[in-house]
C-alpha cells in the first residue's frame, strides 16, 4: 500500500502541484536553541508535528546540518551531494526568491519527491545568508525513505 502510495504521489508531484499545507495549527513551542558559535541568523523549522523551533545559525551554516545539530529530523540520506531528496524542504513565500536559483542536479532530485510543492527546496542546498535571516522551512510529511523502509532520520 505504501509503495502504491509513492509512486501515485510521485507521478503527482512531478507536476508540482501545490498541496494544502498538511499544518492547519502550528504549535508555538517557544523553542529557541542558540547555535555554540552564537551566530545570528534564524531560521525556523516547522517538523511533521507541526512544531515551530527556531535555531540561531550563522552565515555560512548548511540548513540540513544545521538542523542535523539541533535534533531537528531532516535525514539527508546522501549527505549533501544531490543523490536523495530527503532533504527536502518548503521554504516560505518571504524568502523563496532570496534563494538562489536550483541547480539542474537539485531540480532533478527535486522531481523525485513527495509531496513536491512549488515552493520546495532542497535544505542541504541553502547556506545562509543574512538576507536569509528570519528563513523559515517546513519538513514534508514524508520523504522517500521514510515510505519505503519506515527509517528515522539520525545525524550524520
Ligand atoms: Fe541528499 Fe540533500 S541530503 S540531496
Amino acid at each position: 500500500m505504501n509503495f502504491c502510495l509513492s509512486i501515485l504521489l510521485t507521478s503527482v508531484s512531478r507536476s508540482r502541484m501545490r498541496i494544502a499545507s498538511y499544518c492547519s495549527s502550528v504549535k508555538n513551542s517557544n523553542l529557541t536553541k542558540v547555535n555554540k558559535e552564537n551566530g545570528g541568523i534564524h531560521v525556523t523549522y516547522i517538523t511533521k508535528e507541526c512544531e515551530r523551533i527556531t535555531i540561531k545559525g550563522k552565515l555560512g551554516d548548511n540548513v540540513m546540518y544545521l538542523a542535523h545539530s539541533n535534533d531537528i529530523p531532516i535525514e539527508g540520506a546522501c549527505e549533501a551531494s544531490l543523490a536523495c531528496c530527503t532533504c527536502h524542504v518548503y521554504v516560505n513565500d518571504e524568502f523563496f526568491d532570496k534563494l538562489p536559483t536550483p541547480d539542474e542536479r537539485e531540480d532533478d532530485m527535486l522531481d523525485m519527491a513527495p509531496f513536491l510543492k512549488t515552493n520546495s527546496r532542497l535544505s542541504c542546498q541553502i547556506i545562509l545568508t543574512d538576507e536569509l535571516d528570519g528563513i523559515e522551512v517546513t519538513l514534508p510529511p514524508a520523504t522517500r525513505n521514510f515510505y519505503v523502509d519506515g527509517k528515522k532520520p539520525t545525524p550524520h
